[in-house]
Formats: structure tokens, C-alpha cells, sequence
């Protein structure tokens, strides 16, 4: 298996565009409100991405998506469609997921917003969003670890807290284009194409977390993914490049604290 490794001069330009796509998930923030629908966040994120970031959207033409985001609700586990008859509601759960190009580096991340969750439902959503799944994945990253090794780091973490990952989606290579080798495995699953992380290397770790079963059902609209069980799901996506020192978070948020 080919695994691109990037130099320094790139990696200067993938920290540039990590930054940008970080700052869409930080605007359109303030954006997210009861009675808004979907696609009018996509499109607040379209215009920021193209109009003041001048990027361009990875998603919008990819396998004939149309879309700057995918969003994906409570029980969707991504690649959600924003739509016009999608309204947001109080105790949503909420995953944007942007990926821009800047003079043809990449970053792609995802985000969960709740949106005014009373209290009882936001401790239950907090514990489903646990976003320690990903950092506690994203510490362990360094020359010497496999990418068996992370993928078993996630499965362990959701399972401790009681949900399980879904194992039909993972995180990829990521850099020059969109969709690269390998596969970052959410669980341990690699038989013969298991390999350490080196030097140079820049993956995206996007595990998905469901609170009651592992099935998932695709819908007919050829993009969205659900859970099969109804309940809720929680994504967080990150995109790093593996360094000397460890790694680099390209796509961390300002008022981020790991
Ligand atoms: N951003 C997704 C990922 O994390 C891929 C979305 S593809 C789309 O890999 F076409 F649905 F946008
Ligand atoms: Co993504
Ligand atoms: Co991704």
C-alpha cells in the first residue's frame, strides 16, 4: 500500500487550509438556530468558504454531491443531505462536516452542535458526543504506533462508555486530494494491511459513535446513512499530519482545549 508522505513545504499548506476549514465550523457556530433549516446552513458555509475564505468545496461535485456540507441529525451518522424541508429543533444533535480545498490541499473535519438541549437530554448527548473518543485516539498518534493500534483505541473508548463505533465508515489519508490510502479503521479490523503511522503522513480520524445497536441502513437517496436501531449517533472529525514531535492537528479550533 502507497501512503503519500508530505514535506515540510506542504505541510505549511496543509496547516493553511486545516485553519480555514476550522474557521467554517467556528462561524456558522452562531448561525445555528431553532427554525433554520439545513440548507440554509449549508449555504451561510458555501458562501464563507468560497466568498471570504476563497476555497473552493471538496464536496460540492465529489461522486455528484451538491452540497458545500453534508449535515447529519440524531439519528443520521453522516453524510447527511441539507435540505429545505429540514428544520432544526430543540434537542437536535448535530453534525457539520466540511472538507475545502486551497490551491489543492485539503482538510476535511466535523463538529457537533446541540441545539438548546434541556438538561437531561444534554447530559445523555454529551455522553453520546463524547469527543474524548477522538482525542484520547489523536494522543496516541506518533511514529510508532499502527493504525491497528488506533482503531482498537476507539473501539475500546466507545465501548467503555457503552456505545458502539460504526464499522462500515472510517477516516482516510488525506492532503493532495480528498480521498486517500488508508483506511483509519475505527476498530481494529486490519489483517495484512496493517502499518505503523510515519513521518509525513496526513490522515483524517472520524470515528462515528451509536447508542444502541451497530447496524446502519443506507437511504435511498444514495448518500445518507442512518442508524438502523433509530437512536442517536455523534461524529468528530479531525484532520493531522503525523511530525517528528507527534503530530499537528490541522484542522484545531481556536477555542479548542484538548
Ligand atoms: N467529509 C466526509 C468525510 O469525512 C465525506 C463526505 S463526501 C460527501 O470523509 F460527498 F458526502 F460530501
Ligand atoms: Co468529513
Ligand atoms: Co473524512
Amino acid at each position: 500500500m502507497k501512503i503519500k508522505k508530505y514535506t515540510l513545504k506542504d505541510i505549511k499548506k496543509l496547516i493553511i487550509v486545516g485553519k480555514l476549514a476550522a474557521n467554517t465550523l467556528l462561524m456558522i457556530y452562531e448561525y445555528i438556530k431553532i427554525g433554520l433549516k439545513t440548507d440554509e446552513v449549508n449555504s451561510i458555509c458555501q458562501k464563507y468558504i468560497e466568498t471570504k475564505l476563497k476555497c473552493s468545496s471538496a464536496t460540492i461535485g465529489y461522486k455528484c454531491y451538491q452540497h458545500a456540507t453534508c449535515i447529519s441529525k440524531n439519528k443520521i451518522c453522516c453524510h447527511g443531505i441539507p435540505s429545505y424541508k429540514k428544520k432544526i429543533k430543540t434537542n437536535d444533535i448535530l453534525n457539520i462536516d466540511v472538507t475545502i480545498i486551497k490551491n489543492g490541499y485539503y482538510a476535511d473535519t466535523s463538529y457537533m452542535y446541540f441545539v438548546e438541549c434541556n438538561y437531561s437530554i444534554f447530559l445523555y448527548n454529551n455522553k453520546l458526543n463524547n469527543i474524548s473518543c477522538l482525542y484520547n485516539a489523536m494522543s496516541f498518534v506518533c511514529e510508532c504506533t499502527k493504525f491497528s493500534e488506533i482503531g482498537a483505541l476507539i473501539q475500546n473508548f466507545a465501548k467503555y462508555h457503552g456505545f458502539s463505533v460504526v464499522k462500515e465508515l472510517c477516516g482516510h489519508g488525506i492532503g493532495t486530494a480528498f480521498h486517500l490510502q488508508p483506511l483509519v479503521l475505527n476498530y481494529n479490523g486490519y489483517k495484512t494491511k496493517d502499518v505503523h503511522l510515519k513521518k509525513g503522513m496526513c490522515v483524517t480520524i472520524e470515528p462515528i459513535l451509536i447508542q444502541r445497536g451497530t447496524k446502519i441502513k443506507n437511504l435511498n437517496d444514495g448518500w445518507t446513512i442512518t442508524t438502523k436501531s433509530k437512536s442517536h449517533s455523534a461524529q468528530w472529525e479531525h484532520t493531522l499530519i503525523i511530525n517528528k514531535k507527534g503530530v499537528i492537528i490541522t484542522t484545531i479550533r481556536k477555542n479548542e482545549k484538548l
